[in-house]
């Protein structure tokens, strides 16, 4: 029988994550989902499995790490990882009528937006040298573009997230492990649902599976979609901060 490739999703339960994993459920395909929401985990492997993929779920909170890198490297010892998608994600902006954010809820969204990815990423992509193959991908957001007065901890956790890919990709490239980050817009699933405000150029979490997918396929280094959002760096470096700043201040 040919070996099976083995996909690791994160945030696997729902949006991009559920959307990836239905994209990628084959035949010859083995897909590791994790997340947290047992039934809705559950319902994703189910029609992953009906695509012909054999399926494996894991539901954890990324912010429990100490169980984290754990499960991960039982996993990947009982079945070597060929492509992880990290896709899990928390939300966040500050609380209407407040100033600044929640501290508590800061710490969760640097747990899970930064922390768990990274040493994930960290933990794979050792291994990954060791075999000399393998691909990560990480999911971080526009929002790293700019720091958000709205989000402070959001864009800044999306936004260390990328500097850190950049570096792992520097680090493994040359050990046959690619390292794509990817820096989405506005896509439509619960957490940008959940905005109640205008979303421009707002795509589908399917569309947006597909172009992930695409990028981890070719090994890119950095994706950024919908297209628009791929003048944001340029916008962000070019435009003078005292009137970034002040149209910042006006979000
Ligand atoms: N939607 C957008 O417009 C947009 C734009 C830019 C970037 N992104 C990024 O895209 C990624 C996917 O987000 P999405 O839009 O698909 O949002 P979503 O539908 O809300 O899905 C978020 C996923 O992350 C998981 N998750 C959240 N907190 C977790 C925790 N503590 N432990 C384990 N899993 C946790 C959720 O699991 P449960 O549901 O089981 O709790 C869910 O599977 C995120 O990294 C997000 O920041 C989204």
């Amino acid at each position: 029988m040919a070996s099976r490739r083995t996909i690791l999703i994160t945030g696997a339960s729902s949006g991009i994550g559920a959307a990836i994993a239905a994209r990628y459920a084959a035949p010859g395909i083995h897909l590791s989902l994790w997340g947290r929401d047992n039934a809705r985990l559950a319902d994703v492997a189910a029609r992953a499995q009906a695509s012909g993929a054999s399926v494996s779920v894991t539901a954890l909170d990324l912010a429990d790490a100490a169980r984290v890198v754990g499960l991960l490297e039982a996993e990947d010892d009982a079945r070597p990882i060929d492509v992880a998608i990290l896709a899990a994600g928390r939300g966040g902006t500050r609380a209407a009528g407040e100033v600044t954010e929640d501290p508590m809820e800061v710490m969760r969204v640097a747990a899970v937006n930064f922390a768990a990815p990274v040493a994930m990423a960290s933990a794979l992509a050792g291994r990954m040298a060791a075999r000399g193959a393998g691909r990560i991908a990480l999911i971080g957001s526009a929002a790293a573009f700019f720091p958000l007065p709205q989000a402070p901890a959001y864009s800044a956790s999306k936004a260390g997230l990328a500097m850190f890919a950049d570096a792992l990709r520097l680090s493994v490239a040359r050990h046959g492990v690619a390292v794509t980050l990817v820096s989405p817009g506005f896509i439509d699933t619960p957490m940008s649902q959940g905005l109640g405000r205008a979303r421009p150029f707002l795509v589908s979490a399917d569309r947006a599976a597909v172009l992930v997918m695409a990028a981890v396929e070719r090994r890119a280094a950095h994706a950024i979609f919908p297209r628009p959002f791929a003048l944001l760096p340029l916008l962000s470096w070019a435009t003078p901060a005292w009137l970034r700043n002040r149209l910042l201040a006006r979000l």
